[in-house]
């Protein structure tokens, strides 16, 4: 009992330490707020209601609707639609064939966007279908989040795992590149416990990519390569550490002693952290708790053997 609370003491403590990280209020300047609601009036479920106009397609728009409230929490929030969608669209009809004119994600990531592409273009996802999948086969850049704005591990793991799921669980989006037959993903991982469970807590690039200094790469790798030794996260120098766990604020984490806590799951353990002071402190309470019930357990003898004096 006591390492449970003692566990959820440490719990709490790391929750505060993630406060600060969740509060990333967007200030967005008026006149891009203005711009682009201009936009949403249409391009929303409200405008759909509501059309401004008469003369639209509306059977169009319902396939075309973008959600005002993610987008201002997205990484994107700050940016004009028309920064990437070009001053064609501002306009209604919207004029030429501005569909081909929507700013690519190098034009403006110049050197993460070059280099997550690099490694994209090894993909089989890009070398078998190079025109259908695109970097936003991946990422919706209405909605995108940032890990650390996202606030646990777990939530992380839920963004970037359903970008995946979508289309290797849908046959609908996976008939869409290939007649090959779609591969159960529960069975194909079914040579490790519970897999339904590990994606709740760990993402499928945690093990389908090789690691590397900064940010995710994008090389993904199939059955010869992909990460299937227990070991590699559960042991005290836990891949994860430059992985998922990276994004909170991994320095503090490890003074604390945290990381290992966190893959070893809700029980703290003692010796799963570096941290001496911790497992000193544990080791306390514990003897602590031993002690009292040992010291109760020595009364209620004492206790009995008076009652059987009296007797
Ligand atoms: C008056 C309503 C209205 C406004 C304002 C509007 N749109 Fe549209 N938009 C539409 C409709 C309706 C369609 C569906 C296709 C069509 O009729 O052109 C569309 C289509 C689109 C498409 C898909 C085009 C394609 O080629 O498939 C994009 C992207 C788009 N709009 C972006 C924008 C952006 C960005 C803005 C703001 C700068 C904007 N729209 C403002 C009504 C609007
Ligand atoms: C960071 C760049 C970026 C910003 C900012 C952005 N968009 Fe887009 N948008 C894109 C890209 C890229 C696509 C093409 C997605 C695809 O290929 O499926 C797209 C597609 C669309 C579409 C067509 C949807 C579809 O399913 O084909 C609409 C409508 C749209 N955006 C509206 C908006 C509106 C409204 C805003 C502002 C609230 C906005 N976009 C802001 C990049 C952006
Ligand atoms: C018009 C320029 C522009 C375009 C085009 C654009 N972005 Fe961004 N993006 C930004 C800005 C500005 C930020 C916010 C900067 C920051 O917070 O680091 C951002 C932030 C991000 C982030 C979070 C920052 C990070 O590195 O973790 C991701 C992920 C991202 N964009 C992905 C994309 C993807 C994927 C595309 C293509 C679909 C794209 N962006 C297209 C301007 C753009
Ligand atoms: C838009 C659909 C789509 C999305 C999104 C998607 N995949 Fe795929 N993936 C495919 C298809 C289709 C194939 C089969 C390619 C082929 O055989 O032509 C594939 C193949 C693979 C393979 C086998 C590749 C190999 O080299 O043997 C792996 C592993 C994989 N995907 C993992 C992922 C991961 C991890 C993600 C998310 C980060 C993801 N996929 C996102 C459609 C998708
Ligand atoms: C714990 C590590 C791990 C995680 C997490 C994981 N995978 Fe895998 N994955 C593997 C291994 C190892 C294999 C090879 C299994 C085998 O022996 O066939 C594999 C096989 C696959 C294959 C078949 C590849 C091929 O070449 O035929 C696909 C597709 C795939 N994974 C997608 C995913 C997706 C999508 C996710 C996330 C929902 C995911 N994986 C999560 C380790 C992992
Ligand atoms: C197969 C799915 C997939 C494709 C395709 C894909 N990404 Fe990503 N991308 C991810 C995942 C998963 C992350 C994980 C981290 C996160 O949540 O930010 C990520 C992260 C990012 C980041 C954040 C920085 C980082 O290193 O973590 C950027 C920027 C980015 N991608 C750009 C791109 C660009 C540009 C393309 C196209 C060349 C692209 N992505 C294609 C799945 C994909
Ligand atoms: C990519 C990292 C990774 C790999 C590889 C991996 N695991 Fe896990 N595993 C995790 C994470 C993260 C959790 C969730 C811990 C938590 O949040 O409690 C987990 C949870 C578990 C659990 C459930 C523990 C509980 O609290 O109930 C078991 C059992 C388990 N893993 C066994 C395995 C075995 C056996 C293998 C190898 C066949 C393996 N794992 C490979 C990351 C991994």
């Amino acid at each position: 009992m006591t390492q449970i609370r003692f566990a959820a003491v440490l719990a709490v403590l790391l929750a505060i330490a993630g406060l600060p990280y969740m509060a990333r209020a967007a200030d967005v300047d008026e006149e891009t707020t203005q711009a682009n609601n201009q936009c949403l009036a249409c391009h929303s479920e409200e405008g759909l209601k509501n059309p401004p106009r008469a003369d639209m397609n509306l059977k169009g728009l319902a396939r075309l609707l973008v959600s005002g409230e993610r987008f201002a929490q997205s990484v994107h929030g700050e940016e004009a639609c028309k920064d990437c969608h070009g001053d064609s669209y501002v306009q209604y009809p919207h004029v030429g064939n501005s569909r081909y004119q929507i700013k690519t994600c190098p034009d403006c990531h110049k050197t993460a966007g070059r280099e997550k592409l690099a490694q994209f273009q090894q993909t089989l996802h890009y070398k078998n279908h190079p025109l259908a999948f695109t970097c936003t086969s991946c990422h919706d850049p209405h909605a995108l989040q940032k890990p650390k704005q996202l606030g646990s591990a777990k939530r992380v793991a839920a963004q970037d795992n359903t970008m995946c799921r979508d289309c290797h669980d849908s046959d609908y989006r996976w008939g869409q590149f290939t007649t090959r037959p779609r591969p159960n993903l529960v069975k194909t991982h079914s040579w490790q416990p519970n897999p339904e469970l590990h994606w709740q807590s760990v993402r499928c690039v945690d093990c389908h990519t090789p690691p590397q200094e900064q940010g995710t790469s994008h090389l993904i790798v199939g059955k010869d390569k992909a990460e299937r030794d227990c070991a590699a996260c559960h042991s005290a120098s836990s891949s994860l550490r430059t992985r998922l766990y990276r994004y909170f604020a991994e320095q503090e984490l490890e003074k604390q002693g945290f990381v290992n806590a966190a893959i070893m799951g809700q029980a703290y353990v003692v010796g799963a952290t570096r941290n001496a002071w911790v497992d000193w402190i544990t080791w306390g309470l514990t003897a602590l708790m031993v002690g009292g019930l040992g010291l109760h357990g020595l009364l209620r003898i004492i206790a009995a053997m008076v009652r059987k004096g009296r007797h």
